[in-house]
C-alpha cells in the first residue's frame, strides 16, 4: 500500500492509478463497517483509495473533535490487509492551510433533521468531500447507508456541481444483534452497549407500524417504548427518501430515522422504506 500525506505526494499517486478508481473516504477508527466498502469498491475496480482525515469542520464546539478514537498504526494495517493501493492521510494544516475559507453549502437537505441538530456539519462534510474529490479524483465514490442524509447530501453535490464521480451507497452492516457499525461504538460501556440495539429495534418496530398502516403518531408511541429507558432519544422520525424533509404519512420512498443518546455518545440510525 502506498502512503500520502500532502496533496502533492497524492495527485502524484492518484494521477498514474489504474482506472476505475474507488475511493472510501473515513475518519479512521476503522471497522468492519468501512472494510465492507472497501471490499466493494476493489470488487468493482482497478485500485481502490482511502483516506483518513477527522475533519474538524465537520464538529460542532461541544461535539468530540478531540476525544475522537485515532489510531492511524492499527487503521495502515487493517487498509493494506484488505488490498487497499493508497491511503490519503493529511493533516488538518494540509487539508485547511492558513486562510482556508471556501465552503459547500448543499441548501436546505444540509439544514434539515441532523443538520438542525448539529448546524454546519453538512456544511463540513461536503466541504472536506469535495476538496478529497479533487484530490483524489476517484471514478468510484463509496459511501454507507447508515449515514443516509450524509450520503444524500454528498450525491447533491455530485450532480449540483458535475464532480466526475459517482456515488456508491451501500447497506449498513450490522452487528449481530442488530447496533449499526460506527466508530463512536467504541465509546459505549458494557451496560450502554448492552441498550444500544435498542435503537435498531425502536426503528424495526416504527417501520413495521407504518407498514401495517397505523398512524405516524402511534408508530413513534410504539418505537420509543421499545428504546432502552436509559437512552436520550433525540428524534425518531418518518422522513422522504430524497429531501429528508418529515412525511406525516408514509409516502416511499423513505426512511425511519433515529438519534438517541447513550450516555454521551450519540448514535444515529435508519431504515429505508423503497417505493
Ligand atoms: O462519514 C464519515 O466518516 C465522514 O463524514 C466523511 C465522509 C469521511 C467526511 O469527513
Amino acid at each position: 500500500m502506498e502512503y500520502a500525506a500532502t496533496i502533492a505526494q497524492a495527485r502524484a499517486l492518484f494521477g498514474v492509478s489504474p482506472r476505475p478508481l474507488g475511493f472510501v473516504p473515513t475518519m479512521g477508527a476503522l471497522h468492519e463497517g468501512h472494510l465492507e466498502l472497501v471490499r466493494r469498491a476493489r470488487a468493482r475496480c482497478a485500485a481502490v483509495a482511502v483516506s483518513i482525515f477527522v475533519n474538524p469542520l465537520q464538529f460542532g464546539p461541544s461535539e468530540d473533535l478531540a476525544r475522537y478514537p485515532r489510531d492511524l498504526e492499527r487503521d495502515s494495517e487493517k487498509l493494506a490487509g484488505a488490498g487497499v493501493d493508497v491511503l490519503f492521510a493529511p493533516d488538518a494544516a494540509i487539508m485547511y492551510p492558513d486562510g482556508f475559507s471556501t465552503s459547500v453549502d448543499v441548501g436546505r437537505l444540509g439544514e434539515t433533521l441532523e443538520g438542525a441538530i448539529r448546524p454546519g456539519h453538512f456544511r463540513g462534510v461536503a466541504t472536506v468531500v469535495a476538496k478529497l474529490l479533487h484530490v483524489v479524483q476517484p471514478d468510484l465514490l463509496f459511501l454507507g447507508q447508515k449515514d443516509a442524509q450524509q450520503t444524500a447530501v454528498l450525491r447533491k453535490m455530485i450532480r449540483d456541481l458535475a464532480f466526475p464521480a459517482e456515488a456508491v451507497i451501500e447497506p449498513t452492516v450490522r452487528e449481530r444483534d442488530g447496533l449499526a457499525m460506527s466508530s463512536r461504538n467504541a465509546y459505549l460501556d458494557s451496560a450502554q452497549r448492552a441498550q444500544a440495539p435498542s435503537l435498531y429495534r425502536a426503528l424495526l418496530t416504527m417501520r413495521q407500524a407504518l407498514e401495517r398502516g397505523e398512524a405516524k403518531s402511534q408508530a413513534i408511541a410504539a418505537a420509543t417504548a421499545v428504546l432502552a429507558p436509559a437512552a436520550k432519544l433525540d428524534y425518531l422520525d418518518l422522513v422522504d427518501g430524497e429531501t429528508f424533509e418529515p412525511l406525516d404519512t408514509l409516502k416511499p420512498p423513505a426512511f425511519v430515522v433515529g438519534a438517541a443518546r447513550f450516555g454521551e455518545t450519540r448514535l444515529i440510525d435508519n431504515l429505508w422504506i423503497p417505493s
